[in-house]
């Protein structure tokens, strides 16, 4: 793995993110307009978005956080299991789900829809930092997001190649 983050390109510089999360927080903030809503960041990739956005979000917010999985390695198996679930009432109120990535659109199907059945809330407003439409399987498309991109495989800034690649500051990929 060591070897391998030689090879990545970068496509998002750690600024060019920062940068655009400011943007992405000030639209949210507009939305909200000073009412509290509950952010549910689905872990783990969505871990580092989520921090950044909501300190710069003006927005009063309290945290929870759910983990779903889907991926093996570079593919999406669209076989989605909630690894934790919610643990606290959110009914009746205002919820903005936090993703890293909508790739297929399979897993923010199956929250949305798990959320209507199941948690009730007052609003629900998707945000995903990445947006590979080129990918979508369903038609769903997040209310905000960061950037759009092609469809490759990308990590840092949360992504992960078999849990690897987290903790990079910038996003990239692996030039075939
Ligand atoms: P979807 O269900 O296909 O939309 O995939 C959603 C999840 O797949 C995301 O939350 C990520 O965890 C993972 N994922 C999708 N594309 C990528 C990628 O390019 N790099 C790393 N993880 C990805
Ligand atoms: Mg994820």
């Amino acid at each position: 793995m060591e070897n391998l983050e030689e090879k990545l390109k970068v496509i998002f510089t750690e600024e060019q993110i920062q940068k655009r999360i400011k943007e992405v927080a000030k639209k949210i903030d507009d939305d909200y307009k000073g009412k509290t809503v509950i952010i549910i960041s689905v872990l783990k990739g969505a871990i580092f978005f989520t921090v950044d956005l909501v300190k710069k979000m003006k927005t009063p917010i309290m945290l929870e956080v759910m983990q779903v999985s889907s991926y093996q390695g570079t593919q999406s198996t669209g076989n989605i299991i909630v690894k934790k679930g919610l643990d606290t009432d959110i009914e009746g109120k205002d919820v903005l789900i936090v993703e890293d990535i909508i790739d297929t659109g399979l897993t923010a199907r199956f929250l949305t829809d798990l959320f209507k059945i199941k948690h009730h809330p007052k609003k629900l407003v998707f945000t995903a930092l990445l947006n590979k439409k080129c990918a979508r399987q369903i038609d769903i498309e997040p209310d905000f997001y960061g950037f759009e991109i092609d469809d490759k495989f990308v990590v840092g800034y949360g992504l992960d190649y078999k849990g690897y690649f987290r903790n990079l500051p910038f996003i990239g990929y692996f030039p075939e």
